[in-house]
């Protein structure tokens, strides 16, 4: 049962959509109550939309629910992209990657004309950095990319693959994933680039400038933030 914050907020995403456009689908449960909605919102109205997905966790979901799906390469450019996170400042900084699909998300989100946040309104924090920043590396680089991200100040931790997986978690792309604690992050922006600057990082999970407006829902209602 999807708390009322992630409903809330999935509601507000839904009233964007119209008939005809090419959609970008995050990954998360918030994700997962968006792409039910959508199914729902298609079948009753018989709307033509076209996903592109972020990971195989949205595909499968959005496959379920009766979406029709593409890729990139038949559209390079989305109408609208919308996406979960893991913690959001005011100025629409986002820490994502908790669900280990920062890569795809990033690619396809920053492919939208239109990049819509959905969360529960606890993500929202005065400065991101609290939850460890996760970073896709190559497998290969690990040990390389730990280091590095120790040197900037943060506490670099290799993702389990949890009860069911011995060792690390492989990402969708065959990748592994480092999340970096950094307690708090005063410049997103330079932080970004500093780690992504170094060579085997696939990936970092700081999405700067990219969100249009976030729209963040709890038991009081739903919180709308745009970029100004
Ligand atoms: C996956 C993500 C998710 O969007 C993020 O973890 C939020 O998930 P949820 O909606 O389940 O809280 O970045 O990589």
């Amino acid at each position: 049962m999807a708390s009322v914050g992630k409903l809330r907020a999935a509601e507000a995403a839904l009233k964007e959509v119209s008939d005809g456009q090419v959609l970008g689908i995050g990954t998360g449960s918030t994700v997962a109550v968006f792409i039910g909605l959508l199914g729902k919102r298609v079948k009753e109205e018989g709307l033509d939309l076209i996903c592109v997905p972020t990971s195989y966790q949205s595909a499968y979901l959005a496959v379920e629910n009766g979406l029709r799906l593409s890729t990139l390469d038949e559209h390079p450019t989305l109408d609208l992209a919308v996406d979960g996170t893991d913690e959001i400042d005011p100025n629409l900084n986002l820490i994502k990657g908790g669900g280990a699909a920062l890569t795809k998300e990033k690619v396809v989100d920053s492919s939208a004309k239109r990049f819509v946040v959905i969360a529960d309104s606890s993500k929202l924090v005065e400065r991101i950095g609290k939850f460890p920043l996760p970073v896709e590396v190559l497998p290969f680089a690990r040990a390389k990319v730990m280091r590095a991200i120790a040197v900037m100040g943060g506490e670099p931790r290799l993702r389990d693959g949890g009860d069911r997986k011995d060792g690390p978690l492989v990402t969708d792309n065959g990748n592994f994933i480092v999340d970096a604690s950094f307690k708090e992050i005063i410049d997103p922006r330079a932080l970004e680039i500093e780690i992504k600057m170094v060579p085997g990082v696939v990936e970092v999970g700081l999405f700067v400038g990219l969100a249009h407006c976030a729209y963040l829902g709890d038991g009081a209602g739903v919180r709308i933030l745009s970029r100004s």
